[in-house]
């Protein structure tokens, strides 16, 4: 089956589609940043978190839409120092529509509006150890894992061993 994804900015508009599907504890498990109960006003102020990253160059976030409709995130940050010619990745799509290889199209479309727009030649991608779907999408992708980093990740102040997987292009 083929599927109509595209990237696009966030706009206000989203934040109830956002808001719908983040609410969801399996969608958060491996995310860092989230929350739970995931509001209407945390959708809000994440796209304003987005917009502003859009100006400074921080974070530079996107909505996954499927046939035009909001169904997920994902962002790439440039590093800084030594790094800058890396750029991290980070991506979520709504429950829904796990299992369908949403994703890895969205990771490569993201990959070509890096490269294309910054002299990026880097891009990686530290995923909990346990997060297999995740490593699935990234070895889809073309990306190598690269090491084991133990006690890797910390969230709500439990650490988990990472991995890193990483695209040099
Ligand atoms: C990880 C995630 C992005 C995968 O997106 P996706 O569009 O489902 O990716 P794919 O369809 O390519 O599936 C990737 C793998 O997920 C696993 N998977 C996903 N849904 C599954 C299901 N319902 N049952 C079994 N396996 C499933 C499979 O291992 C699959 O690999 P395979 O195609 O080789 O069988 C998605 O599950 C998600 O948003 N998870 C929550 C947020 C998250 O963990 N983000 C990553 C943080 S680093």
């Amino acid at each position: 089956m083929t599927y109509n994804i595209k990237l696009r900015r966030f706009e206000y508009e989203d934040a109830q589609a956002l808001a719908d599907f983040c609410n969801d504890e399996d969608l958060q498990r491996y995310l860092l940043l989230c929350r739970l109960p995931y509001t209407v006003d945390d959708a809000h102020a994440f796209i304003k978190y987005a917009k502003d990253c859009q100006k400074s160059g921080g974070e530079q976030c996107f909505a996954i839409t499927l046939d035009d409709n909001v169904i997920g995130c994902i962002s790439y940050t440039i590093q800084s120092g030594c790094h800058c010619n890396s750029a991290s990745v980070g991506y979520y799509i709504s429950k829904e529509y796990w299992h369908n290889g949403i994703m890895p199209i969205a990771v490569k479309n993201l990959l070509e509006i890096i490269f294309q727009n910054s002299a990026i030649n880097r891009v990686f991608a530290e995923i909990f150890a346990e997060n297999t779907p995740s490593a699935r999408v990234l070895e889809k992708c073309g990306f190598v894992r690269e090491g084991y980093l133990r006690k890797g990740v910390s969230k709500d102040g439990i650490m988990h061993d990472a991995i890193l997987y990483a695209l040099v292009r």
